[in-house]
């Protein structure tokens, strides 16, 4: 392992915005996110597969008003994600080492108000599907831990992906699915929110186009399913 990655690791153990396994509050956060790390109720909103958590820092520094955690399981890219929320001065944001399999371990059912899954890898492997994270397995944790106003992203260059994710979400118990093949000439641009992260700087660069759709799950279980497909 680089001698940067190791000092990173060993910083991050010291880090009060990195939740990670070593530390005491890890085993006890399910369900207290904001009277435990945020001391302050707010709605909480996760990115998921963040990364250096461009859009948690991005957001946060924002929308003031709701906390945002960053889940990843690279503690090093994460790390980068601490540096930029120190730098501004944030207190609405933190991040979770966690592999995302295991994310009930640490949100109680409906402790969410909305996810952010950014540029997740596309596993383009049949054999590798259960590991999407918009595979339905990932869709029926995400249903249980966000409230009745929640409201789901995902923003991937990976065509792929995007359209097997329009399959799945085909079966789910949602509304108001909204999608566009091309993020920035779309009426949806403004939900871009004006951030880039490295990934989408990376293959905007080489000239993919940017897959953006939202959507929120049903709460209700008399609300008709399945849901109607819209786009923009
Ligand atoms: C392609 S990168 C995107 C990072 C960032 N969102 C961006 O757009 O620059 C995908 C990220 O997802 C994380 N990841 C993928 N599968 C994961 C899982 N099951 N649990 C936790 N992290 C995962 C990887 O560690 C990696 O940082």
């Amino acid at each position: 392992m680089g001698r940067k990655k190791l000092i990173r690791f060993a910083e991050n153990k010291d880090e009060p915005l990195m939740l990670q396994a070593e530390k005491p509050l890890y085993h006890q956060i399910k369900g207290k996110w904001n009277e435990l790390f945020f001391q302050e109720s707010k709605p909480l909103v996760v990115e998921l597969a963040c990364g250096r958590g461009e859009y948690s820092v991005g957001l946060a520094e924002k929308y003031k008003e709701k906390n945002f955690i960053g889940v990843d399981i690279k503690g090093d890219r994460m790390w980068k994600g601490c540096q930029a929320a120190r730098d501004k001065g944030l207190t609405n944001v933190g991040f979770l080492r966690t592999m995302i399999q295991n994310i009930e371990q640490f949100f109680a059912p409906e402790e969410l108000s909305e996810i952010w899954i950014t540029f997740p890898d596309p596993r383009p492997k049949k054999n590798d599907a259960r590991r999407r994270l918009t595979h339905p397995r990932f869709q029926e944790m995400y249903r249980k831990l966000v409230s009745t106003q929640n409201l789901i992203h995902l923003k991937t260059d990976n065509l792929g992906l995007f359209e097997y994710t329009l399959e799945v979400l085909q079966q789910q118990p949602i509304q108001n699915l909204r999608y566009t093949y091309d993020l920035s000439q779309s009426e949806m641009l403004h939900w871009h929110e004006g951030i880039q992260t490295r990934y989408e700087k990376i293959f905007s660069a080489k000239g993919f186009k940017i897959n953006y759709l939202q959507y929120s799950f049903q709460k209700d279980s008399s609300d008709s399913f399945p849901a109607p497909l819209l786009s923009e």
